[in-house]
């Protein structure tokens, strides 16, 4: 393989940055040319394809967001849109690629390689951590420290006014981000979508934890909780519990910007690294993960499987330690 590319795509996460310079320079270690894909799918339908140096990727790993810009590619669901990006990358010769992204970049990458050929490897970036075969996805870390900095400083205020507070946080399908930045932020209750939850019982433990001691109370909302969003449910507790003083808070998109912790930063160095080695010894179809602190290769058809590994265990956590 002479000519690889790397492209970032879905929702950007912090740490991309960090992945794609180290994409660039495993490849220009192994005297392999590299070639970035600007803003995803779409810029290989496109031919926004330039090549790289390592010059073009100093001074990005503290960055957040991705120099290569991200977006979600109707036009590659279409036959007609992966032909067209077939074709631009051709006109490159590029023989190989690095997808950093999450679970619709991936199916999207494994249908291109049934159709045309071209090999993937690909690297978890995402702030949901929702995809099997890795500890940690690229992003999670940071977003989670961003949501428990918002999560301190609204406690701060509940507990000035003895107020209940109910913080949505991102997680389109998935109550990673939910479950840990309660552990960590002392939350009383959190709600995800991966455990059925139920009014009454929500009801019921605001009104016995309200009696007994506390005089704040903060409740962490996974984004895709099923029971509704947080101003939902927040609006359903004051109906039964009038005498609460409820406030809502949706930390929405900034969990998914600012300078990537150094967690993040060393993971997406590591699975850069590994997914150019990976790509040169003729895999395919593969995410690089990290599980137990040792690099993973897991076929992307397995990485879309819903992990549910320690769900049960968080959720004790934060049950027994709230009391
Ligand atoms: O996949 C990351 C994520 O931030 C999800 O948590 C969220 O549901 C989604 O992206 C939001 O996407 P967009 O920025 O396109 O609205």
């Amino acid at each position: 393989m002479k000519n690889i590319a790397v492209f970032t795509s879905g929702g950007d996460a912090p740490g991309m940055n960090a992945c794609v310079r180290a994409v660039v320079r495993a490849a220009i270690h192994n005297n392999v040319n590299i070639f970035g894909i600007y803003r995803g799918y779409e810029g290989m339908i496109n031919g926004d394809i330039r090549p790289l140096t390592s010059q073009s990727v100093s001074n990005i790993i503290q960055r957040g967001g991705t120099v290569l810009k991200s977006a979600r590619s109707e036009e590659f669901r279409i036959k007609e849109g992966r032909q067209k990006a077939y074709n631009q990358l051709q006109k490159y010769n590029i023989e190989g690629l690095v997808a950093v992204g999450g679970n619709g970049t991936f199916a999207g990458a494994t249908l291109f390689h049934e159709e045309y050929g071209i090999p993937t490897i690909g690297c978890p970036g995402t702030i949901d951590n929702d995809l099997y075969g890795t500890d940690f996805t690229i992003g999670f870390d940071t977003a989670v420290n961003t949501a428990l900095d918002a999560i301190d400083k609204i406690r701060d205020t509940a507990d000035s006014h003895d107020r209940v507070f109910f913080i949505e946080v991102m997680g389109r399908d998935s109550g990673y981000i939910a479950l840990r930045s309660a552990i960590g932020g002392g939350a009383e209750m959190v709600l995800i979508p991966e455990k059925p939850d139920s009014m009454d019982d929500i009801i019921e433990r605001l009104r016995s934890g309200w009696g007994r001691t506390k005089r704040s109370f903060i409740v962490i909302v996974a984004e895709g909780e099923e029971m509704g969003n947080a101003a939902v449910i927040a609006q359903k507790v004051k109906l039964e519990l009038p005498y609460l003083d409820i406030r809502v808070s949706n930390l929405g998109h900034i969990q998914r910007g600012g300078a990537p912790s150094a967690v993040d930063r060393v993971i997406a160095s590591r699975m850069g690294l590994a997914a150019v080695e990976a790509l040169l010894n003729g895999k395919s179809d593969m995410m690089v993960g990290i599980v137990n602190s040792k690099i993973k290769l897991t076929p992307f058809k397995e990485t879309f499987k819903k992990k549910r590994e320690q769900i049960a265990e968080m959720l004790k956590l934060v049950e027994v330690l709230s009391k």
